[in-house]
């Protein structure tokens, strides 16, 4: 069944500050098709807040940062799970959701993060520091899950170092959100040298040159940035955390430290507030697009799968996670 124009001028509406009027044709095709494709195949789109305004506002139908689209995974009931983000966030939501189709609609979208760490690696961490427990991102594969005892995401970190009730955490693979950690609490915290190769990427120089050029600025810097962009900014939060602050704290002018896609989907909730926009684009991220969402509905491509032994673990970390 055709969106009717009146649905598809509907849907512009949403987007119209962020997607000039020549842009909207090349989209409405593909949007007409997954919304088709959702209903005969009883599909949900799970987007993460950095995933681009047609995406985020057009098609999907629960977005947020890591922590929520978790949480959410949990309780949806559709038979298939398209996620619109990374591959960590498609196995997370396999995890939760063993009986259901995960499809990534790219299987190169991937972390930097991710990428930096190992099951053998906290393996051998363990050996060097016996009994203390690891926390892992969920930035992470599932086999690096799996060898944990509980994820966090930046949105709960502090509260999951905390929890545990120990003098001293292992927290991986995310050096920067480790320091900007352990700067709010007493556990002491072994880091490991993973970086967001986004988030790494901002300088405190790149603040103080932001706040000469729009004076009244308001910096919030998401917490995988380095410890010194986080010290100069108003605030650090989680992708959500940033979103909220500027729903409530209504700053006239704003600058967010982090994806591109983040300020556009923001944005658009707030015509009122002026977004200053140097960012950094996430190419993972990017990698996701209507078209291949479409072709992964379509032809049921990337199925997310999981080792069951491997599953198993890594679900009782990310579940240890979402009982906090
Ligand atoms: P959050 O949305 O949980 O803040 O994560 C940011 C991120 O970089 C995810 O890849
Ligand atoms: Fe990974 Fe950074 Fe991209 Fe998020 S923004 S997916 S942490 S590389």
């Amino acid at each position: 069944m055709p969106i009717t124009s009146a649905h598809a001028a509907a849907l512009y509406d949403r987007v119209r500050s962020v997607i000039p009027p020549i842009e909207w044709p090349a989209f409405t095709d593909d949007i007409d098709a997954i919304l088709d494709l959702k209903r005969r195949r009883n599909a949900v789109i799970l987007a993460h807040n950095y995933q681009t305004p047609e995406i985020f506002h057009c098609v999907a139908d629960i977005v947020g940062d890591s922590l929520a689209l978790a949480r959410k995974a949990m309780a949806v009931e559709a038979d298939v799970i398209v996620l619109a983000g990374v591959h960590f966030m498609a196995e997370t939501a396999k995890l939760l959701n063993p009986q259901k189709t995960v499809l990534i609609p790219d299987l190169r979208a991937g972390c930097s993060l991710a990428d930096s760490i190992t099951a053998e690696d906290i393996r051998l961490l363990r050996q060097r520091y016996p009994g203390v427990p690891v926390v892992t991102y969920v930035n992470t594969s599932a086999e690096v899950k799996a060898e944990s005892d509980i994820c966090c995401t930046s949105g709960n970190a502090k509260a999951v170092v905390e929890s545990l009730g120990v003098p001293q955490v292992i927290m991986l693979p995310d050096e920067y959100l480790a320091e900007n950690i352990a700067a709010q609490t007493d556990v002491q915290i072994i880091a490991w040298k993973g970086h967001c190769e986004v988030h790494e990427r901002f300088t405190p120089a790149d603040i103080r040159q932001l706040r000469e050029d729009h004076p009244g600025v308001t910096v919030l810097a998401h917490p995988e940035c380095p410890p010194e962009v986080v010290a100069e900014a108003d605030f650090s939060g989680s992708t959500a955390a940033m979103s909220d602050y500027v729903g409530s704290k209504k700053p006239s002018r704003v600058v967010l430290m982090t994806e591109c896609s983040m300020s556009d989907n923001v944005a658009l909730a707030h015509p009122e507030i002026e977004f200053i926009r140097p960012c950094n684009l996430c190419p993972h991220m990017k990698r996701i697009t209507l078209a291949n969402i479409r072709i992964a509905l379509e032809e049921n491509q990337h199925v997310v799968t999981i080792a069951p032994e491997i599953a198993q673990r890594a679900r009782l970390a990310v579940e240890r996670m979402l009982a906090i």
